[in-house]
C-alpha cells in the first residue's frame, strides 16, 4: 500500500473543511465528505457531504454527480466507506462500479475494520488510509460513540472576569454558543438551569435557526414539569428528559423520557450518556452550571470545554461563589489548546489529554 502524498493531504484538508459545518445534521452516521478529483490535472470533478439525516452517504452523492467523469479519478473520503448493506447500498460497490482508480481515506471506521479496503483492492482499486488527523478530529464524536458507548462531551459555559461561573450568560455569548449548538446532535442542561432560566435552547442566529438539535433536560431529585418552556412550550423542536428509573415526572406526550439507573432521584451520569449514545447522539453539548460541571468532571466524562471569559462584569450573580472555574479544569487534568478574542470576551478551548 502506498503512502498519501502532500496533494492527497491537501484534498483531505479540503474535504474536512467541507464537512465540518454539517456536523450535527447526519443523525447516527458520520458527517463525511467525498471529493472526486482528476489526478492528471488535480481538478475537482465533484464533491458532496453526507445528506441531512445521514443518507445518502457522501461517496454515493459525489459519484452520482461525477457520472462517467469518475472513471480514472481519485476519490477522497474523510472516513472509510461502508461495505455492507445497511439503510443504503454499500458505498464500496458504488465506488468499484464508477471506474474510480484510487481511494484515499482520511481515517478508519472501527465498524468496517478494513473490510471495505480489501474489497476495493481485490477489485483493482488502490485504497489507502492516510491517518489524517483533521479527519480523525472531524469524526471523533462518531468514533467515540462506537468505542466508548458515549458521545463526545463538550461543556460550554461563561465565567466572569474573575473566573466565576455567572448566573445567566449575557448576549455577547449567544452567537458563538449558537455555532456550537448547531454542530451538536443534542444539547443537555440540568433541571436547575432549566428552572432558573426557563430557556427554550433554540438557535436564534440568522441562517442557523433550523439547526436546533435535540434538547435534553437532566432531571434530578427535584424533578421537572410542563410549566418549563423546554417541556411544555411549543417551539417546533424535540425535547427529551433523562430521569432516574423511579423518578416522578410531569411531561406531555411530545417529550421523550429516557429512564436510566441512578441514586436518590438522580440519574447516573455515565448511564445518561450511554442512553444518548444509544439514540445515535455523537456530539453532545452540555451547558452546565457549577454543580453539573463539577459532577461531569468528577466522573471523567468531559472531552472538551469551551469557556467564554467575560471582559467585564456581566451583571449576573456568581453561580459559583466558592471557587475559580479554571482551577477546577486544571484539577481535572484538562488543558487549554487555543484562545481567541470575541468582542470584549475571550473564548478558550480546553481538552482532555489523549
Ligand atoms: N454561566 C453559564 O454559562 C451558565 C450555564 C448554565 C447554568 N448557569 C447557572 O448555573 C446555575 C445552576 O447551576 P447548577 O450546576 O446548580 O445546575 P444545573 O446545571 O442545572 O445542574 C444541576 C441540576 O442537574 C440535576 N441533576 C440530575 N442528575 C444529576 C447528577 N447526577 N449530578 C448532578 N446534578 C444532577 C440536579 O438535580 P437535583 O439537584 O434536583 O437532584 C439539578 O437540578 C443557575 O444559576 C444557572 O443560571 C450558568
Amino acid at each position: 500500500m502506498s503512502a498519501a502524498t502532500p496533494e492527497d493531504l491537501r484534498w483531505l484538508d479540503a474535504a474536512v473543511r467541507l464537512a465540518t459545518p454539517h456536523l450535527g445534521t447526519t443523525a447516527d452516521n458520520p458527517t463525511s465528505a467525498a471529493l472526486v478529483v482528476d489526478p492528471r490535472d488535480q481538478t475537482l470533478v465533484a464533491r458532496a457531504v453526507t445528506a441531512r439525516g445521514g443518507r445518502p452517504h457522501a461517496e454515493a452523492i459525489a459519484l452520482e454527480a461525477a457520472g462517467f467523469e469518475a472513471a480514472g479519478c481519485t476519490l477522497y473520503t474523510t472516513i472509510e466507506p461502508c461495505h455492507h448493506w445497511g439503510r443504503t447500498p454499500p458505498c464500496v460497490d458504488t465506488i468499484i462500479r464508477s471506474g474510480i482508480m484510487r481511494v484515499v481515506i482520511g481515517t478508519s471506521d472501527i465498524r468496517h475494520a478494513g473490510e471495505g479496503l480489501l474489497r476495493l483492492e481485490s477489485a483493482g482499486v488502490e485504497a489507502i488510509v492516510a491517518n489524517h488527523a483533521p479527519s480523525a478530529k472531524l469524526h471523533s464524536g462518531y468514533l467515540q460513540r462506537l468505542s466508548k458507548s458515549r458521545p463526545l462531551v463538550t461543556l460550554a459555559l461563561t465565567v466572569s472576569a474573575d473566573d466565576r461561573i455567572v448566573d445567566v450568560a449575557t448576549g455577547a455569548a449567544a452567537s458563538w454558543l449558537d455555532q456550537l449548538r448547531a454542530r451538536s446532535d443534542a444539547i443537555l442542561i440540568g433541571a436547575a438551569t432549566a428552572r432558573r432560566t426557563n430557556t427554550d435552547l433554540t438557535i436564534r442566529t440568522p441562517g442557523l435557526e433550523t439547526r436546533t438539535p435535540l434538547r435534553v433536560v437532566l432531571a434530578g431529585a427535584s424533578g421537572v414539569d410542563r410549566r418549563l418552556n423546554l417541556i411544555g412550550g411549543f417551539s417546533g423542536y424535540r425535547t427529551a428528559i433523562i430521569a432516574e428509573s423511579d423518578a416522578a415526572l410531569d411531561a406531555p406526550a411530545s417529550v421523550e423520557v429516557l429512564r436510566v439507573a441512578g441514586k436518590s432521584g438522580r440519574p447516573d451520569l455515565t448511564a445518561a450518556l450511554t442512553a444518548l449514545a444509544e439514540k445515535g447522539i455523537q456530539n453532545l453539548l452540555v451547558e452546565p452550571g457549577p454543580r453539573l460541571a463539577a459532577a461531569l468532571l468528577e466522573a471523567d466524562l468531559v472531552d472538551h470545554v469551551a469557556l467564554l471569559t467575560a471582559g467585564e462584569a456581566t451583571g449576573g450573580a456568581a453561580a459559583s461563589p466558592d471557587g475559580k472555574f479554571t482551577a477546577v479544569l486544571d484539577a481535572a487534568g484538562l488543558y487549554a489548546i487555543s484562545a481567541e478574542t470575541i468582542q470584549r470576551d475571550t473564548l478558550t478551548l480546553y481538552r482532555r489529554p489523549a
